[in-house]
């Protein structure tokens, strides 16, 4: 099955940031430890200094690595991801500050290794752009991504999604076989449907204040996968799924987890 696939169905629990309930967010281990809890794995993209795809969600390292912990960086405030070599972000620990153990180290997880994961284990994956337009054009961002994809030969494994809307149309015109979903927080676009059909992507991802029931059946009639963002209550997630929303993200997947529903 593709990911385009998939978004005909209902009911369906992402991992959001992996299981970053159990497991320290966007690493390899929280994507290992989100399979067979979910249906995708959503993690957030962005690229360093350098142009190399890495997987973090923050625009800065402070809350999800040791960067304050190391001398030689101590200068490089307020510690941008894009304005670190992947060869900086490699010598991050990116586990101790969720296990609390300076042990317990993670490292960076790359676009590449979370493609090669999915491949291996045959499992969808959701890719957040993150809107880098204070470091890099637009074109340049999807560019990088869409090579990353080539390269793993895993188009019917992922959908891209924004809340840049700008790089889901230069990703279709790049990757049309590939969905998109155009990611919102706070309030609808103005002409929402007509403004989707722009676009020309396949799914609207929501957050879960802005839903209501008749704004959901707008989209799925007209056509489009609606997902929301972040559900970590059951009642509420199937509160949702009888609206006829389609995809839950969740941190908790021992709450709202596959088999749990
Ligand atoms: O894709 C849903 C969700 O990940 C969007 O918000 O800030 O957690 O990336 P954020
Ligand atoms: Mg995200």
């Amino acid at each position: 099955m593709k990911f385009l696939e998939l978004l005909n169905q209902t009911g369906l629990i992402a991992a959001h940031r992996g299981a970053r309930s159990i497991a320290p967010e966007n690493t390899l281990i929280a994507l290992k430890r989100s399979l067979g809890k979910c249906d995708f794995i959503e993690i957030d993209v962005q690229l360093s200094q350098d142009g190399v795809a890495v997987i973090m969600h923050d625009d800065t390292l402070e809350r999800t690595t040791n960067v304050n912990e190391i001398d030689v960086f101590k200068s490089r405030k307020p510690y941008r991801v894009c304005d670190f070599t992947v060869d900086e972000l490699r010598t991050l620990d990116f586990g101790s500050w969720f296990y609390g153990d300076k042990n317990h180290k993670e490292p960076l997880l790359t676009l590449h290794d979370a493609l090669e994961f999915i491949k291996e284990n045959n499992i969808f994956l959701n890719i957040e752009i993150k809107d880098m337009q204070s470091c890099f054009r637009d074109e340049v961002v999807v560019e990088t991504v869409v090579k990353e994809i080539k390269e793993s030969d895993t188009h019917g494994l992922v959908l891209i999604s924004s809340f840049r809307h700008e790089y889901l149309k230069i990703m279709k015109e790049k990757l049309p076989d590939v969905p998109t979903a155009a990611l919102v927080e706070g309030k609808h676009p103005q002409k929402l449907l007509e403004y989707l059909r722009g676009l020309k992507v396949d799914a609207y991802n929501l957050n879960d204040e802005l839903v209501d029931k008749e704004s959901v059946e707008k989209l799925r009639e007209a056509g489009f996968f609606v997902g929301v963002y972040t559900v970590n209550d059951a009642k509420r997630a199937k509160e949702l799924f009888n609206m006829g929303v389609n995809c839950v993200f969740s941190d908790s997947l021992t709450k709202i987890g596959m088999g749990i529903l």
